[in-house]
């Protein structure tokens, strides 16, 4: 993969100060490209190919980019798509530059924490049925979801393709309202990843889910401060976190 990407923010992502920091670096003279100065600080750069250096000093630069998407409802989980809008969309020029993709899918009407990344073999992992990463969701149920819904979930349910869910775990607040009536607000927590999996367990019950929103995946929390639409990169912590969660420790 050939990567591009401006001066400021490949500087900024390697830890070289915020970008009106580096736009002083680069007006200084502090900043060379294959032995060139910089003049400009949005000048794109291609760091596989081409030497960077700061105060003379090489610079190294992690390729790899980590996102969380609050995602809104009617952006559909893919990169591209002839028709509809996608999660790529949502995101700035500069961050497409490093071709991040979904890390597995919401539906279309889903809400809620989506990550992006051009870590292939993360995704790879997280998305891998053996490792049974945790899947939190919130969602509003037509109706009364009850004590018998979550013993049937916990014991597993047969889908409408004859497959039996794995043990999960259901927790129920208080009743509330919807457009569509008397609904029961709940938290869903799979290992699995099946398609529409959360409508379809609540399906086997006889019941409908109105909205559903994802709070988490294994490590990884909705920041409650995103808006819907909006998006921010993973802190080196919480990258820490979920590559320690696939085992590898790295
Ligand atoms: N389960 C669903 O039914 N839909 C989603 O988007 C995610 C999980």
């Amino acid at each position: 993969m050939l990567e591009k990407l401006r001066i400021d923010k490949l500087l900024s992502h390697a830890g070289y100060g915020t970008r009106s920091e580096i736009k002083k670096a680069v007006k200084a003279g502090r900043v060379f490209i294959d032995g060139v100065k910089v003049k400009d600080s949005g000048i794109i750069v291609q760091p596989n190919i081409q030497i960077i250096t700061f105060d003379e000093e090489q610079v190294h630069y992690k390729s790899t980019i980590y996102l969380m998407l609050n995602k809104p409802q009617g952006v559909i989980s893919a990169t591209e798509d002839g028709r509809e809008r996608t999660v790529i969309d949502l995101l700035s020029d500069e961050d497409n530059l490093l071709s991040p993709f979904p890390v597995g899918r919401l539906d279309k009407d889903t809400t809620g924490l989506l990550l992006l990344t051009n870590d292939g073999q993360l995704a790879h992992e997280l998305l891998s049925p053996k490792k049974h990463v945790d899947k939190t969701y919130e969602a509003l149920v037509l109706g009364e979801v009850n004590e018998s819904d979550k013993i049937a979930f916990e014991q597993g349910v047969t889908l409408d393709d004859g497959y039996v869910t794995k043990p999960a775990h259901l927790v129920i607040f208080e009743g509330s309202q919807s457009d569509e009536g008397p609904c029961t607000r709940i938290q869903l927590t799979i290992t699995e990843g099946k398609f529409h999996q959360v409508k379809r367990m609540f399906l086997a019950v006889g019941k409908q889910v109105v909205t559903l929103t994802r709070l988490s995946m294994g490590p990884l929390h909705l920041d409650t401060n995103l808006p819907l639409g909006k998006y921010r990169e993973l802190t080196d912590h919480e990258v820490k976190l979920l590559k320690q969660h696939r085992g590898t420790g790295k």
